[in-house]
């Protein structure tokens, strides 16, 4: 693999999405890794990502300078860059000039293999305080900036090279290329890292680790969950079982996307839990948000067992199927613990004492891989391409006590929303729409020549790069107005539609 090494800024995970799409395997590894440890995992190349501090703070992360005697290749990126420069032999300076955002780069005249072909002068994304004044020896200076005496070198001899700038963010419109250029051309790395074969590396470790055995899989009706079962069904075929559970709380046409689609286009074996009543019942009465994601939680997972103790009488299942992703497993992996805002309950993450050994095929994937995997393995559109929806589903979209009644008016009013938002073209540009019904709020309205005294649906439609932060999507005014006009007309409960324009912080993408 490339080594990615996190200095701590979020960058990290980033630069190893895009070196993937450079088709070359990358992994993060905290700084903290010695040379040593790095070298157990027989790295194609390195790259020293960006990170918050100064070369010059104390207790500023360091690079280990015999990591420059073992003969990989190595891309320092920002304060990877400097911090190369400095173990090397260059000079890093503290120069009082800064540089923030869009910064034009002049290419110098031997611009070198990294900027090669690109033109002269461009556009890219800067973000620092010191900067390198000189190079290490050996070392050409292949571009500057006004800020940026040094903004990038190279030691073709040595495949060393490094940029001041970011080249994996889109406000470097080159930046892609430069980082293919140096994973190529530099480092000569064959690009091998395709769809095809994550899917057949993957289908040879869920053999070896399954033989014989029989597995069981949840399925949620989300993208991840379904692109490990498709896996994991091409490795074992029919000894793969998946159990979906209906708990009610599902938006309109979901369970028949699962029981119909799924099984269309992979022919796995499903069983259909039908707990509608169960979760129903133990809702009744609750508004509070935790307390019915706790609910939520707990009948799911009493449901699952229950569904695996019937399976017991076919054989026995040693083996679970869970779609956890890469970047569950490098968050997991440290960092500081963070406030709990809300109690996600990933529906489908199952205690520990369920006895089974765990199968995770998508644990070395980023989200838009397991996409693509999805589709390569013949899953249609509608599953793979499908937007986040919360594993407590519509339960946490009625703001007041979940009822059969209810769930009925906020199914009717999200078809009609997301009708709308995919026939407009914008599922891509939104990350996804929440459509959020206040419950025990009414107000006076006026349709025909009656009153009216109905309740509010909120539309949340949000853009994000990873749930993360989300700012309030701009939906064009024609759309708008044919959800709003829609709902009020054919949901007869309703008769207001009320747009939320929070962004995510202070708001967050749920209403609960
Ligand atoms: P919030 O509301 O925290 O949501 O801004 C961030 C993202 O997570 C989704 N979400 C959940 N997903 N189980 C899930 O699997 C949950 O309990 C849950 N709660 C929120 C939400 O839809 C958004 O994409």
């Amino acid at each position: 693999p490339v080594l990615v090494i996190d200095f701590g800024a979020q960058y990290a995970q980033l630069i190893a999405r895009r070196v993937r799409e450079a088709q070359v395997y990358s992994e993060v590894v905290p700084h903290t890794a010695s040379v040593a440890e790095l070298l157990d995992k027989d790295p194609a190349a390195i790259v020293l990502s960006g990170g918050p501090s100064s070369v010059y703070e104390p207790g500023a992360p360091q690079v280990d300078p015999k990591l420059f005697d073992v003969g990989v290749p190595v891309f320092g990126i920002c304060y990877g860059f400097q911090a190369m420069a400095g173990a090397l032999g260059g000079t890093v300076a503290h120069t009082g000039t800064r540089e923030y955002g869009r910064t034009e780069l002049g290419v110098t005249e031997n611009g070198g293999l990294l900027h090669e072909e690109l033109p002269g002068t461009h556009p890219v994304w800067m973000s620092h305080g010191d900067c390198v004044t000189e190079a290490p020896e050996g070392f050409t200076v292949t571009a500057t900036s006004e800020g940026a005496p040094v903004a990038a070198f190279e030691d073709k001899g040595r495949r060393f090279a490094g940029v001041q700038y970011h080249p994996e963010v889109g406000h470097s419109p080159h930046g892609q290329e430069v980082l293919r250029r140096f994973l190529h051309e530099i480092a000569g790395i064959r690009p091998q890292w395709t769809t095809s074969s994550i899917v057949d590396e993957q289908v040879a470790r869920i053999r070896a680790q399954i033989g014989g055995g029989k597995a069981i899989c949840g399925l949620s009706g989300g993208v991840d969950s379904a692109v490990a079962a498709a896996l994991v069904q091409r490795a074992i075929g029919d000894r793969l079982t998946c159990v979906f559970v209906d708990h009610g709380l599902l938006r309109a046409g979901e369970r028949a996307q699962v029981e119909r689609d799924y099984v269309a286009a992979t022919g796995v074996k499903l069983v259909t839990v039908d707990a509608r009543e169960r979760f129903l019942n133990a809702l009744a009465g609750v508004t509070d948000p935790e307390e019915k994601r706790k609910i939520i939680g707990r009948e799911f997972i009493r449901v699952f067992e229950q569904a695996e103790r019937d399976l017991k009488a076919e054989g026995d299942y040693q083996f679970l199927v869970q779609g956890t992703l890469y970047p569950d497993v490098v968050e997991s992996g440290g960092g500081a613990g963070t406030a709990n805002i809300k109690s996600h309950h990933n529906v489908g993450g199952l205690p520990d004492d369920l006895q089974f050994t765990l199968v995770e095929p998508l644990r070395a994937l980023f989200k838009d891989e397991v996409r693509r995997v999805g589709t390569e393995l013949g899953l249609p559109e509608t599953i793979v391409q499908r937007q986040p929806f919360p594993g407590p589903g519509l339960g946490i979209r009625i703001i007041g006590e979940v009822t059969a009644e209810r769930l009925e008016i906020l199914r009717k009013a999200d078809a009609i929303a997301r009708e709308e938002l995919t026939s407009a073209g914008l599922d891509r540009t939104i990350w996804q729409c929440p459509v959020v019904l206040l419950a025990d709020v009414r107000s006076v309205g006026v349709q025909g020549d009656g009153r009216t005294y109905g309740h509010p649906v909120v539309l949340r439609p949000v853009s994000s790069e990873d749930a993360m932060t989300a700012d309030w999507t701009r939906l064009p005014y024609d759309v708008l107005e044919r959800i709003s006009t829609r709902i009020t007309n054919e949901v007869a409960e309703v008769n207001r539609v009320v747009l939320d324009v929070t962004s995510k912080p202070p708001g967050t993408i749920e209403w609960e």
